[in-house]
């Protein structure tokens, strides 16, 4: 595996360009469900290229910048092992060497939910994606579901503008699940066991609730099974655009969930399907 520290060693990493590229953007702390994202990466492309960036325009004040988990020499193993090509892992003055400014907004899409809970985090996000894919220029992009808005933002953004003259591709990755449902997340390492059974309540509620008569009895029987402790942020059905489908909808829509468990924050979403009884 090369590893890139800069955009000229990504250039000559990435040589003449006549593999189709795949990448997947991460902030690192890699663990399985980053590597399902590799393995859909190298199914459908030739070449794969990871980076690891912990973002700094993404993270609200009082957020876990500084605590966020960077631990390279063990992902860098991981890396290797899952036989990935090219490693970027630059700095922050090689991804912003004018500053860190903004240049990306997600507008309505990203105001709700995730936007709301932590303002700016998207329009961060979407500027350091939009960045690194210029950097990469690659065919397809591979990013897991379990951040559903962040998807739908990437997937917008990816519409609308092309990079190294092309459409990107979209891969969308299914979300990972440890044995009791808690979806994989870098962040679950900041949970104790105690907090770890009430965190596992979160999909447990999507689960519970996948099958229903109405709006209102899929948002019911989630709140319902939800462990007390896990302090709810939102919970919400979404078409694929994050708008909240309303009280009269039938069909499949998108059951959107965030909850606080101790100090952690945790999101997790699953389709539901709502069948009205004749
Ligand atoms: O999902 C993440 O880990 C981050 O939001 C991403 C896409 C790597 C951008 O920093």
């Amino acid at each position: 595996m090369i590893i890139a520290r800069t955009a000229y060693e990504l250039r000559a990493a990435l040589g003449d360009r006549s593999k189709s590229v795949g990448f997947v953007p991460t902030m690192g702390a890699l663990h399985g469900g980053h590597l399902s994202l590799v393995e859909l990466a190298q199914k459908n492309t030739e070449l794969v290229v990871v980076s690891i960036f912990v973002n700094p325009l993404q993270f609200s004040a009082g957020e876990d910048f500084e605590k966020y988990p960077r631990v390279l020499e063990r992902d860098i193993e991981i890396l290797q092992k899952a036989k990935v090509n090219i490693l970027f892992a630059p700095t922050v003055e090689e991804i912003y060497p004018a500053g860190q400014v903004i240049t990306q907004q997600a507008g309505k899409l990203g105001a709700e939910f995730e936007g709301k809970i932590r303002p700016g985090h998207f329009d961060g996000m979407l500027t350091v994606v939009d960045r690194l894919f210029e950097l990469v220029e690659p065919d397809a992009v591979v990013f897991g579901q379990k951040d559903a808005q962040q998807v739908a933002l990437v997937r917008k953004l990816l519409t609308e503008k092309k990079y190294g003259g092309k459409t990107v591709r979209l891969i969308v990755g299914p979300t990972l699940r440890e044995e009791s449902g808690l979806a994989l997340s870098s962040r679950n390492r900041y949970l104790s066991e105690n907090e770890r059974a009430v965190a596992a309540s979160l999909s447990r509620a999507l689960f519970a609730s996948q099958r229903a008569s109405s709006y209102e009895s899929a948002i019911a029987m989630a709140k319902k099974t939800l462990d007390p402790e896990a302090r709810l942020e939102y919970l919400e059905l979404v078409d694929e655009s994050f708008v909240p489908v309303g009280p009269e909808f039938q069909g499949d829509a998108l059951m959107i969930v965030a909850s606080k468990v101790g100090s952690t924050r945790l999101i997790d979403n699953h389709l539901v399907h709502i069948e009205r009884e004749a």
